[in-house]
């Protein structure tokens, strides 16, 4: 059992294979943190919630005197806001009387087998073996405001689960103005909040910052989970590092406006919090009504971070991503986007595809531009059908042409947005997220869809839905290109207008689970200009995300750097680009491309028709080298070897087969040296007994010579030159 209570002691423990969870019922009736970290043995760890009257820190009214019980020191698991806890809270209501104090206390719990569920909402999966769910159920005597605690167990996965479910049981409304989804309170330590924010074209940046007093955040109110910050964070002890440490990592699964948020209390006692973000948020509870807030995952490695990627790869892999991808390698495909943007005839896409198919490139996606009136950004979005100037013989047309190359056909679309210049707009004006009386913020052109609006999802899901049958599309890429803005619909009423962006969210996920549950063999694509929604719970639906519109291989590296501390190579969207890139204006070998590009699922975004010969039979052996590393890249380990942060000479990152039998080094010179010293790269995850031979060379290494002694790297000559090393056991 990975869940156990101590009736006497009122006392939970939870344990996954490294790590455990306990909290106690305090003698008030609140439900305390105990701790979370290592796995220890199965005692009582309550003697680290200690208590002292420290002044200033007051305590419930039926402790009288006994003054150290105080809610504002003592740890908690849902801490709320109003009645004596004046750290950052999980709750925040406002009662039918307008005061905002609320109290939650322990009546009952329940442990079962498998997983609570959340209805519409994505989270992770797991069969009654694999998983326990403990519930824990409060109650706030003063009004009907009730909450379960939800604690999802994957023992295996060294992963729990939180979410929460918030309900009405009295006469009058509640409003909440704060429902996150999860606290981690800490009886000490010094810790670091490590965070990932970027901007669009650099996104999953590492910050990492030491917890102060005062507070810490990171966070979205962009109405996406953002290219500016990630739902994801760490949260470290000082001196952790790739491979020591204790650290916790903790995921939003969740798309939209989000808050990550750690402080240090006067006694040095961290707290951490997750949830929807706050801002512009407030949601009512009429009587009997209940709010579900999303899942938070967190995991936990004593081991440094190499270790607590780990964690969150497997889980991703094996219980978040679409079941049916889970053994499925990508098809290597060509995106039309970089080569032509919206100026295409299918004339021209199909010598591109004749040219991509001869180079063995196994998919042709065809990006924006191919609906309604779409030369420009600024008309046609939201007219899902054919643009016959430019497809003459429709998308039925083009896919067939394109399938009898041997190739598959797919397909771009962005479905939560609308231009002015639309016959959309022009037929429903009020279906976008707007004010009335405001002239709305415009981006790129666009407004956005009120995906609450049911009305709009069944017009996107039949248009679009006709579209995808017509393409016999085995691919789509499901677009999001600006932040939300003027949230404000015409479904809700003036007090409830708090609820759309969280609304909006949940009608985005009903959509996608109609598409997905629709077209289950589709490969989806998720991307929010590149990389700006790259999160748990698209890839509940998606099982990858296209990473970054910046495909500058250089500028890859940190981009798929920050990326893989939260999230798997497999879900890492990564195509081969034009050099000089468009982005940056840098060139840089097809070959270094091309490495860059195989850390993920890789595909080709140029104009493949230009190559010459020689570039030709380069291509076919990239396609045909990541045909056959795709399964070790894919379902494989991996380890950042290096940080570009700090090493601005190489970048190194390998991936190793889960028998350990197979490994795949790249290594890519960034700042070529004259006279450079000699360098050995030592690697990982490899059997130190275990004779390994490195591509073809004659010479043998035992696992613990190349990673304990180094693998020689080879002197190369000019910037951005890169190599890869296969490395099998013999
Ligand atoms: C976004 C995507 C690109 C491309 C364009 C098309 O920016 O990230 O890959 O699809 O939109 O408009």
């Amino acid at each position: 059992m990975s869940i156990s209570y101590i009736a006497e002691k009122k006392l939970f423990t939870i344990h996954t294979v490294h790590s455990t969870w306990q909290m106690k019922v305090g003698r008030y009736g609140h439900l305390l943190h105990v701790y979370y970290g290592k796995r220890t043995e199965d005692t009582d760890l309550s003697y680290l919630i200690r208590e002292m009257d420290r002044g200033f820190c007051g305590y419930p009214y039926e402790a009288r005197d006994d003054r150290g019980y105080s809610l504002d020191t003592l740890p908690q698991e849902y801490p709320c806001f109003g009645a004596g806890d004046y750290r950052t809270a999980c709750l925040h209501v406002i009662h039918a009387d307008g005061s905002q104090a609320a109290e939650l206390r322990y009546v009952s719990h329940r442990i079962y087998e498998g997983r609570y569920s959340l209805p519409g909402l994505p989270s992770v999966r797991a069969s009654d073996t694999e998983a326990q769910t403990l519930e824990i159920f409060l109650r706030d005597r003063n009004s009907g405001l009730e909450v379960i605690l939800y604690y999802g167990v994957l023992e295996q996965s060294d992963v729990i689960t939180r979410a929460c479910r918030i309900q009405n049981s009295g006469e009058a409304p509640i409003r909440l103005l704060r429902a996150l989804s999860c606290c981690v309170d800490f009886a000490d330590g010094d810790l670091d909040m490590i965070s990932f924010y970027g901007r669009h074209s650099m996104e999953r940046n590492v910050q990492r910052l030491p917890v102060p007093h005062g507070r810490l955040s990171s966070g979205s109110t962009r109405g996406t989970s953002s290219h500016q910050a990630n739902p994801f964070v760490i949260l470290c002890d000082r001196s952790a590092g790739e491979e020591q440490g204790n650290c916790y990592g903790m995921t939003f699964v969740y798309s939209g406006n989000f808050l990550a948020e750690a402080e240090v209390n006067q006694v040095n006692q961290p707290r951490f919090v997750m949830g929807i973000h706050p801002d512009g948020f407030c949601w009512t509870l009429e009587k009997g009504e209940e709010f579900i807030t999303p899942e938070v995952i967190l995991t936990y490695s004593s081991d440094g971070f190499e270790a607590l990627s780990g964690n969150l790869h497997d889980l991703y892999r094996e219980h978040l991503l679409p079941r049916q991808f889970r053994d499925r390698r990508h098809p290597v495909l060509l995106n039309n986007w970089e080569v032509t943007e919206f100026d295409f005839t299918e004339e021209e896409l199909l010598s591109l595809a004749e040219s991509a198919a001869d180079l063995g490139i196994e998919l042709f996606a065809m990006d924006d531009g191919w609906f309604g009136d779409r030369n420009r950004d600024g008309s046609g979005l939201g007219d899902w059908t054919v643009n016959r100037e430019k497809l003459p013989s429709g998308l039925s047309g083009l896919s067939k042409k394109i399938r009898k190359m041997g190739m598959q056909f797919g397909i771009w679309i962005e479905p939560e947005m609308v231009n002015e210049d639309s016959d959309l707009y022009r037929a429903h004006p009020d279906w976008c997220l707007h004010i009335p009386g405001r002239r709305p913020n415009l981006e790129r052109c666009q407004l956005v869809l009120d995906m609450f609006r049911r009305e709009v999802r069944d017009y996107l899901f039949d248009s679009i839905s006709k579209a995808i049958d017509e393409a016999a599309a085995s691919y789509v890429k499901w677009d999001m290109n600006r932040s939300l803005s003027d949230v404000w619909s015409a479904e809700l009423p003036a007090d409830r207008q708090g609820e759309t962006a969280h609304r909006y969210v949940l009608g985005l996920y009903e959509l996608m689970d109609r598409f997905t549950g629709k077209y289950p063999d589709i490969l989806w694509e998720g991307c929010s200009g590149g990389g700006g929604r790259f999160d748990a719970g698209i890839l509940c639906y998606m099982p990858q995300i296209w990473c970054s519109d910046d495909t500058d291989a250089i500028e890859r590296i940190s981009i798929q750097y920050g990326t893989s501390f939260g999230y798997p190579i497999c879900s890492v969207g990564a195509h081969v680009s034009a050099s000089p890139n468009l982005q940056t204006g840098r060139s840089i070998s097809l070959k270094t491309r091309a490495e860059v590009a195989m850390a993920g699922t890789f595909g080709y975004e140029m104009d493949v028709r230009t190559l010459n010969g020689e570039e030709r039979e380069q291509v076919r052996r990239q396609v045909q080298e990541y045909q056959k590393y795709g399964d070790i890249i894919r379902q494989g380990n991996y380890y950042r070897l290096t940080n570009p942060y700090e090493n601005h000479v190489y970048a190194a990152w390998q991936f190793v087969s889960k028998d350990q039998t197979e490994s795949l080094v790249s290594f890519v010179l960034l700042h070529a040296e004259a006279n450079p010293p000699f360098r050995q790269l030592r690697i990982r995850g490899l059997k130190e007994d275990v004779r390994y031979r490195i591509n073809e060379e004659e010479r043998v290494y035992t696992g613990s010579a190349l990673m304990y002694a180094g693998l020689p790297l080879p002197v190369l000559w000019g910037d951005y030159q890169s190599t890869h090393f296969y490395i099998r056991q013999i």
